[in-house]
C-alpha cells in the first residue's frame, strides 16, 4: 500500500490518462498501433513506417514515407561538441547511463531554439530524437569498447545504418545481413509502444509540467533502465547464463516461487498481459529464423530458454498467477545472435521506444486541455502533533 497513490483527475481524466495511440487487451493478448495488430506490422512494415504511424496516426502513402524518411536521416548526425560530453564517461560506463546523460544534454544544443508552445518546434524536436538516438546509443556502445564513433550516412536505411554506426571501425567498413537488418527493424517496431507503461508515463509526467522534451526523454530513459521494466532484457541473459543448464531449471523455477527470496523469473510476467505478450511470440519465431540464419539455430541460451518456458507454463505457480513470457524474455538471445552485448539490450529498447515516447509526448502537449500531472496519495502517516523539545525527546 505505501507510495500507493491515484491520479489527479486533472491530469489523467480518470483513473487513466486519455491516448488515441495504442491499444493492449491484457486478457486477449492483443496490441494495435493506431488500430494496426502488431503482429501484421512486425512483418510488413518498416520501422520509420511504423514511426509515422505512431506519429501521425495513419499509415504514409509513397511520397510521405519518402518525404519522412529523408527527413530523419539528415538529422541523424550529433553536435560535435557531443563526442567531448561522451568522451567525459568513464569507459566503464553503463550505455544506458552515456544515452540517458547525452540525451538530456541535447536541451542544451535545442533548448533556446524551441519552444515547447509551439506545434512546428514539437514536431522537430520529436523528429531530432527519432534522427539522433540510434547515433547517441551507437556512439555509447563504441565508447565503452574504447573505439572511435562511426558517423552515420544518410544513403542507408534507418536500421542499417544503425548496425553499420554499431559495428563497422575507420579500418573496415561494415555491411549488415538482411537478416540482421530485417531482425533489428522487427525487434525496433515491437518494441516502439506500448500504451501508459512506466517509462512513458514518466515521459507524459515530465511534458506535463512543460519541461523541455530532450530532458522528459531522458526521463523515460532513466524510468526504463530498471530491471522490472526495460533492464528485463539484460537480467533475462544474465539469469540463462547464472541457470546454465536445463538440469538447473527447476531449482531456479522454485526460487522464482519462494516469497522469501527476491530472485523473479526475468522477462516473465507482466502488469497487464494475463495472457502470452504477443509481442513475445513473435520474437521466439524470429529467434529460429535469425539463429538458423546465423547457423547458431542449437544455442544453447535459447534451448534453455524454451525448456524454462516449457516448464514454468507447466507450473501451477505461474499458471494460477497467469504469468507468460513478456517482450523480453527472447529479445536478448536475438540480440545477443547480431553481435550486440548484453550492456547494450535496454539501449536497444530505448533507441525503439523513444519514438513511442516522442508521439506520446505529442498527443499530451498538443491537447488543449492538458494539465500539469499531480499524482494524489492516500495519506498513511501520522495526525497533527506539536514539536517536542530536544530535551524532551
Ligand atoms: C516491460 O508496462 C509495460 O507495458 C512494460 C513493457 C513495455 O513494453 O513497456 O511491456 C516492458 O517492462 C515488460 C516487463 C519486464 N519485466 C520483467 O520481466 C521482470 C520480471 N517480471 C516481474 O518483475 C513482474 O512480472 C512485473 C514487474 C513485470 C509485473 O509485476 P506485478 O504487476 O507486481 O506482477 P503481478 O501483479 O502480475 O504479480 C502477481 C503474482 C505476485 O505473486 P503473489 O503476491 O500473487 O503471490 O505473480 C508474482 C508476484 O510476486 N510474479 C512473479 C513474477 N512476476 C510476478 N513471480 C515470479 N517471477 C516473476 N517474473
Amino acid at each position: 500500500e505505501a507510495g500507493f497513490f491515484t491520479y489527479d483527475p486533472g491530469f489523467m481524466s480518470t483513473a487513466s490518462c486519455n491516448s488515441r495511440i495504442t491499444y493492449i487487451d491484457g486478457e486477449q493478448g492483443i496490441l494495435l498501433y493506431r488500430g494496426y495488430p502488431i503482429e501484421q506490422l512486425a512483418t510488413k512494415a518498416s520501422f520509420l513506417e511504423v514511426a509515422y504511424l505512431l506519429l501521425y496516426g495513419e499509415l504514409p502513402a509513397k511520397k510521405e514515407l519518402v518525404s519522412f524518411e529523408r527527413l530523419i536521416m539528415r538529422h541523424t548526425m550529433l553536435n560535435e561538441n557531443l563526442k567531448n560530453f561522451l568522451n567525459g564517461f568513464h569507459y566503464d560506463a553503463h550505455p544506458m547511463a552515456m544515452l540517458m546523460g547525452v540525451v538530456g544534454s541535447l536541451s542544451a544544443f535545442y533548448h533556446d531554439s524551441l519552444s515547447v508552445n509551439d506545434p512546428r518546434h514539437r514536431e522537430i524536436a520529436a523528429h531530432r530524437l527519432i534522427a539522433k538516438i540510434p547515433t547517441i546509443a551507437a556512439a555509447a556502445y563504441k565508447h565503452s569498447i574504447g573505439e572511435p564513433i562511426i558517423y552515420p550516412r544518410n544513403d542507408l536505411r534507418y536500421c542499417a545504418n544503425f548496425l553499420r554506426m554499431m559495428f563497422a571501425t575507420p579500418c573496415e567498413d561494415y555491411k549488415p545481413t538482411l537478416i540482421a537488418e530485417k531482425a533489428m527493424n522487427l525487434l525496433f517496431i515491437l518494441h516502439a509502444d506500448h500504451e501508459q507503461n512506466a517509462s512513458t508515463s514518466t515521459v507524459r509526467l515530465a511534458g506535463s509540467s512543460g519541461a523541455n522534451p530532450f530532458a522528459c526523454i531522458a526521463a523515460g530513459i532513466a524510468s526504463l533502465w530498471g530491471p522490472a521494466h526495460g533492464g528485463a532484457n539484460e537480467a533475462v541473459l544474465d539469469m540463462l547464463l547464472e541457470i546454465g543448464d536445463v538440469s538447473n531449471v527447476p531449482k531456479y523455477i522454485e526460487k522464482a516461487k519462494d516469497k522469501d527470496d527476491p530472485f523473479r523469473l526475468m522477462g516473465f510476467g507482466h502488469r497487464v498481459y494475463k495472457n502470452y505478450d504477443p509481442r513475445a511470440k513473435i520474437i521466439r519465431e524470429v529467434c529460429h529464423q535469425v539463429l538458423d540464419e546465423l547457423a547458431d539455430i542449437n544455442n544453447p541460451l535459447f534451448e534453455l530458454a524454451m525448456k524454462l518456458e516449457e516448464i514454468a507454463l507447466n507450473d501451477e505457480y505461474f499458471v494460477e498467477r497467469k504469468l507468460y513470457p513478456n517482450v523480453d524474455f527472447y529479445s536478448g538471445i536475438i540480440y545477443q545472435a547480431l553481435g550486440i552485448p548484453r550492456n547494450m539490450f535496454t539501449v536497444m529498447f530505448a533507441v525503439a521506444r523513444t519514438v513511442g515516447w516522442v508521439s506520446h509526448w505529442l498527443e499530451m502537449m498538443d491537447d488543449p486541455n492538458n494539465r500539469i500531472g499531480r499524482p494524489r496519495q492516500i495519506y498513511r502517516g501520522p495526525g497533527q502533533r506539536d514539536y517536542l523539545p530536544l530535551s524532551k525527546r
